[in-house]
């Protein structure tokens, strides 16, 4: 039977009993003591893959650690679940689907089967598709209704079509090509439409409404306000087609939105909406550092996959990356993992990752139904350094909870100013520095006595100035961002989440949950807007329904 129809309680194998025991051998464990007594834990913990560097020394490892994290791998069936992954064999089990986002960064002339057809053809026919489509909008032949150049354009989306879109069109923005400028409109809020729409012209503007199924409230409702938009400002109905186009698998619902069919760029149900930057959905970052830079983020992801597929447990980054927050979530009680980008290019990267791990991996149940008997999935939150540094730092160096940190830094800016690249990269690494040596009770006071502090004041002062340290962190060095780099490292972290589902048995594909909270907005919308309409369940629902209705009567 395959893992995922009779997935294992992972809690039940040799290596997470050893695991167990481990960590009470590792109760008093030094990390600076560590590197004190072992001049090569760098470079026993640290590897190089697809232009990125992670050196995991500042972890609460030891060689025994990764010994039993990799033999955990092992017995919990990564090996097996990633080559099913790959073969497209239908993992998502709860909506009997293969799982192939890693299908779109395949090579022509490779052959995955989904169904009795090979996909790959199909993919590369989507790619000549944008190929086209993102040619003529660089070239100017494609223009507006009134045959003006098409300058900007807005992807309407949210979630999946809106995350990794924005996070890739930004980040290579040093590779922007013919001046188009993207534009992202995800959630139902007037306002953000009004601050969108400001900054538009209606004769050069593009609209990509980008929609897996093309039911998605906040995208429909954005889609047929930009349509009213365009027409209210000269835009005609007859032109439309140049001014709308579309990304779904529900070609039906575009056509009869009002899209020509032939400017309908197809989605497939194999492509999760986290895991779909990769597809027709990264229209925008193509139209915006064009195609052959797209190209090369694909292959980026391409060369993490074959990492990921072909290297030893031991030397593998998705893998490794993986087991260290499994060792944290289920051996260390840690209940969230910060990342922290040290690069102006990776400040949406936090947001994609919540997306990308939390909708993945934020499940109770495994594969079969029975609930998990460990913690799943933490809470995934950070941001840029050396902005975090000032605000949300103070708790990583001295909070109660023991929270794991990925830094990522460039070595070389994009845009030296002075010497801030310099400044900004000691700071990163100062910070995994300070949050692995912390500050002993007696470094506090020799501090304090230096500066001349009496006795008293010392020992006032002193539990004060005490940071426990020992606190872990991965750091993530690469060159600079480029589009090769970026496909790797959104890779990477694709891998390590589904690394981590396999070892908790979950299914990292569906997303459930979000469906409850759709399904009551419609109920009560009915209640906000129908003066006869029922009662709602709760009095804090029916309360908060009447201080809206009573605010909007008057
Ligand atoms: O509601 C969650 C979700 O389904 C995400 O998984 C998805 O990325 C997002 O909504 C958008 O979905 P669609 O692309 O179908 O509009």
């Amino acid at each position: 039977m395959a893992y995922y129809q009779n997935p294992l309680d992972v809690t039940s194998l040799p290596s997470w009993k050893a695991l167990t025991d481990h960590r009470l051998d590792l109760q008093n464990f030094s990390m600076r003591e560590a590197f004190a007594s072992d001049p090569q834990r760098f470079s026993d913990f640290s590897l190089s893959a697809c232009g990125l560097f992670l050196d995991y020394s500042k972890n609460l490892i030891t060689h025994e650690t990764r010994d039993l994290l990799v033999s955990l791998a092992r017995e919990a069936g990564v090996e097996q679940a990633l080559h099913a992954m790959f073969e497209g064999q239908p993992i998502n089990a709860s909506e009997k689907r293969p799982v192939l986002h890693t299908a779109l960064r395949r090579p022509v002339g490779e052959c995955i089967m989904v169904d009795g057809r090979n996909i790959i053809p199909d993919v590369h026919q989507v790619l000549n598709q944008m190929t086209d489509v993102v040619g003529r909008i660089h070239t100017n032949q494609w223009r507006g209704y009134n045959d003006k150049t098409i300058t900007d354009v807005v992807n309407i989306g949210i979630g999946g079509s809106f995350l990794g879109p924005q996070l890739v069109s930004e980040a290579l923005l040093p590779f922007t090509q013919n001046g188009v400028r993207c534009h992202y409109l995800a959630n139902i809020d007037g306002s953000e439409f009004r601050e969108v729409m400001a900054k538009l012209n209606v004769e050069t503007t593009l609209f990509i409404i980008s929609s897996k199924t093309f039911s998605t409230l906040e995208t429909l409702k954005n889609a047929q306000a930009a349509r009213a938009w365009y027409l209210a400002r000269g835009g005609t109905q007859e032109k439309l087609y140049r001014h709308f186009i579309a990304v779904t698998s529900n070609k039906p619902a575009a056509v009869a939105f009002g899209i020509l069919e032939k400017n309908v760029f197809p989605m497939w149900d194999w492509v999760g909406g986290r895991y779909s930057l990769w597809s027709a959905i990264g229209l925008p970052i193509a139209l915006a550092v064009g195609m052959s830079n797209f190209k090369e983020l694909l292959s980026g992801a391409y060369t993490m996959d074959t990492h990921f597929r072909t290297a030893p447990f031991e030397k593998n980054m998705p893998v490794l990356l993986a087991m260290l927050g499994v060792w944290y979530s289920n051996f260390w009680d840690a209940q969230s993992h910060a990342f922290l980008p040290y690069d102006h290019y990776l400040r949406n990267f936090v947001k994609h990752l919540q997306q990308l791990d939390m909708e993945s991996n934020g499940k109770s149940v495994r594969q079969d139904g029975s609930p998990v008997s460990c913690d799943t999935g933490p809470i995934i939150w950070g941001g840029v350094g050396c902005n975090g540094q000032h605000a949300y730092h103070q708790l990583l160096h001295q909070g109660t909870p023991l929270i794991p940190s990925d830094f990522i830094v460039p070595v070389v800016s994009f845009n030296p100013v002075a010497d801030h690249h310099q400044w900004l990269y000691a700071n990163c690494l100062s910070q995994s520095q300070a949050l692995m040596r912390g500050k002993t009770r007696a470094e506090a006071e020799a501090e304090l006595r230096e500066k001349g502090l009496d006795d008293a004041e010392v020992q006032r002062l002193a539990p004060h100035k005490v940071i426990p340290g020992n606190r872990p962190s991965n750091t993530l060095v690469l060159e600079r961002i480029s589009p090769r780099r970026l496909g790797a490292l959104i890779a990477l972290y694709e891998h390590k989440v589904f690394v981590q589902g396999v070892i908790w048995g979950i299914n990292s594909f569906d997303q459930w949950g979000v469906e409850l909270g759709k399904e009551l907005g419609k109920s009560v919308y009915q209640k906000l807007t129908a003066y006869e309409a029922d009662a709602a369940e709760d009095a804090s629902t029916q309360g908060l329904i009447d201080y809206f209705r009573g605010r909007h009567r008057g």
